[in-house]
């Protein structure tokens, strides 16, 4: 059974360490997840950005498939279906169709505008029995057409979206979306350190997990980061293993081109990236 992702996200930053949330774009994705989590007994948050909601025909699909899946694979472990960087029309689309968590992203609306429209539909949610997440100061670079320029967070504005009763914020902290550049100067702790002392006890996310170097990860959520993002890792190794696949020739050996067979190192390869973040974030065993 799904679940909300509040008492998950409570309970990891009460015991310092991170739900990982792993976005999902096909059926491989979400069955290489579920069996990950489970397999390390860990709590888990899928992701679906509004894109990859509409790749996979639409929402409605994508909380029946992961419900099916769940009780076919026997999953136990807690599951929260979360809605990534929605839309105000997404949120209300996502709860419809069964989804246990939304995420407003606000963040490009005048504050006065996020603080609304987040308040609208933290009262929905919740009435539902879903888990919100809210944004405030976008996160830098592309996440699937959404795009941020990366400031960061204004700590007096995390405490007035907070008191609308979200259940989890996602503050720009100088984070980005993709790969980060070489030049990237590292997250801002003294802005998180800012927010956290204006949010309190509030589970904080961390978008953009790609590529953030283990030390500053740790000290994250060791500063109340509670949730973190993970795509673009995902997608480079289901592309590195499955280009291998290919130019070894393997698609062309026996019945190598059938496609459970052609995807399925990438999917592996997925599997060992969660299995990685998890261990790092430290929630491997905490179901
Ligand atoms: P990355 O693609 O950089 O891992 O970011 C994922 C994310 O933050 C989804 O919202």
């Amino acid at each position: 059974m799904l679940v909300s992702a509040k008492e998950m996200l409570n309970k990891a930053r009460e015991g310092k360490y991170a739900v990982g949330q792993f976005n999902i774009n096909n059926l491989e994705w979400t069955k290489s997840i579920l069996l990950t989590s489970q397999e390390l007994q860990s709590p888990v948050i899928l992701g679906v950005s509004e894109g990859a909601g509409k790749y996979m025909t639409g929402f409605k699909t994508v909380a029946a498939m992961v419900k099916a899946m769940m009780e076919e694979l026997n999953i136990t472990v807690p599951v929260a279906l979360h809605l990534d960087h929605g839309t105000y029309e997404g949120c209300y689309k996502c709860i419809k169709a069964g989804f246990s968590s939304i995420m407003f992203d606000g963040s490009h609306y005048p504050i006065e505008e996020n603080i609304e429209k987040t308040k609208e539909l933290v009262k929905i949610a919740h009435a539902m029995g879903l888990s919100l997440e809210a944004e405030v100061g976008s996160i830098g670079g592309e996440e699937d057409g959404v795009v941020g320029m990366g400031e960061c967070a204004d700590p007096a504005e995390c405490k007035a979206i907070a008191d609308l009763g979200v259940d989890f914020l996602a503050a720009g902290i100088g984070n980005i979306h993709g790969k980060y550049p070489a030049n990237w100067p590292g997250l801002r702790f003294d802005v998180l350190e800012a927010v956290k002392a204006q949010v309190g006890d509030m589970p904080l996310v961390l978008h953009g997990g790609t590529g953030i170097p283990e030390d500053m990860i740790k000290k994250a959520i060791s500063l109340g980061v509670a949730k973190i993002n993970v795509n673009t890792e995902c997608q480079l190794t289901f592309a590195e293993a499955t280009r291998k696949y290919i130019e070894a020739g393997k698609d062309q050996q026996g019945k190598g081109y059938d496609p459970r067979k052609l995807l399925a190192p990438g999917a592996e390869a997925i599997k060992g990236t969660v299995k990685e973040k998890m261990e790092l974030f430290g929630s491997v065993g905490k179901a």
